[in-house]
């Protein structure tokens, strides 16, 4: 594995680091309790040292999976990203900005983007209470919430940094002129966001502004939440509770089997699966700190955590580059 030095902070984290979304189950079909500890214990055993998970992924599962993987393990080993922002218990009593509503296990929710500094200082005390640990070693806004002015957001975050629930402060879907406003207060240690072979969005503006101020990226979904692994162009089905159902329609799907063919030689001849070229590439991209790759179960995670060993010269990064102007945003 590679380690990475996150923005201005003194955080070492792994440049694969393990994505906790889908073992929430959450928007993803469910996953099986046994197969999201082992996806968790051989990311660890592969090198795989941070692990980045949110209350909102599975409401509260998922952080309490990570406690449950990490009982008995060196705390000092691991670095836990986790987040804020995102209510669904009507804690919030109707403050902040509606986000959407959605069903979970008979349930009828409606999620907020909520940051108040009272909701902050809540979360992180819930968020401590299910990870089984008393400090957080990066704390990430989920999402911008237009309704709390960010300097609020920015002063609470710097304030438990100073009090040791947090190490470092970091935010998520900021666009650039979001970021710009929040640094004026403190600035985060990273911003997290979506980036892939199929979504550069990132390149043209955010990149080389985080790039020249020292603001770690933390990309997320870079296999397009398994889209670019190639599975669903062979056999492999949705549950009807997978968010993926309509997610995958945003991208041209017969473009995308085209470059996964014209990527598919290039793995092979590397002997390394097409998952892993994808996460490779990402992680060698300008300004990308550490790639976020979900995994449900031990061989994915392996798989994912061994992409960092493929090798790519300057040359073939170019090449695999060049494939994807066609999906440049
Ligand atoms: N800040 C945000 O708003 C935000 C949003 C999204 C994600 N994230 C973070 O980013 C992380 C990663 O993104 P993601 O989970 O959305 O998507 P991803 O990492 O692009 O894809 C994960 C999915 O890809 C498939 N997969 C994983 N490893 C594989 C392998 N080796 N071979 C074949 N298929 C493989 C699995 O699909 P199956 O489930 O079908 O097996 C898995 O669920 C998340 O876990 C979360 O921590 C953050």
């Amino acid at each position: 594995m590679k380690y990475r030095t996150l923005g201005n902070t003194d955080l070492q984290l792994s440049a694969i680091t393990y994505g906790a979304f889908a073992i929430g189950g959450t928007m993803w079909g469910g996953n099986e309790k046994k197969d999201s500890i082992e996806a968790i214990h051989a990311s660890i055993e592969h090198g795989v040292t941070s692990l980045d998970t949110a209350p909102f992924y599975g409401f509260g599962l998922s952080e309490e999976l990570i406690a449950e993987a990490l009982k008995g393990k060196d705390r000092t080993k691991v670095q836990i990203l986790t987040k804020f922002g995102l209510v669904w218990d009507g804690s919030n009593n109707g403050k902040g900005a509606h986000f959407f509503d959605i069903q979970d296990n008979g349930r009828n929710l409606s999620v907020y983007k909520y940051s108040s500094k009272a909701n902050i200082i809540k979360e992180v005390e819930e968020s401590l209470k299910r990870l089984n640990t008393d400090y957080i070693d990066l704390l990430q806004q989920h999402w911008p919430d237009i309704t709390t002015p960010i300097d609020e957001t920015m002063e609470a975050m710097e304030a438990l940094i100073q009090q040791g629930k947090i190490r470092a402060a970091g935010v998520s879907n900021h666009d650039l002129e979001l970021l710009k406003e929040a640094s004026k207060t403190f600035v985060p240690a990273s911003n997290q966001v979506a980036y892939s072979m199929l979504n550069r969005a990132i390149e043209t503006d955010l990149v080389p502004y985080t790039v020249e101020n020292n603001i770690g990226i933390i990309a997320y979904s870079p296999m397009e939440r398994g889209l670019l692994s190639g599975k669903y162009f062979r056999n492999d089905t949705l549950k009807s509770d997978d968010h993926r159902n309509g997610y995958f329609g945003q991208f041209d799907l017969d473009k995308v089997k085209t470059l996964l063919d014209k990527l598919a030689p290039i793995a092979a001849e590397k002997n390394v699966t097409l998952a892993q070229l994808v996460l490779r590439w990402t992680t060698l991209q300008k300004g990308i700190t550490v790639v976020l790759a979900g995994a449900r179960n031990a061989g994915q995670a392996i798989s994912n955590a061994e992409a960092i060993n493929v090798s790519l010269s300057a040359d073939e990064l170019q090449v695999i580059t060049n494939l994807l102007v066609d999906f440049r945003k």
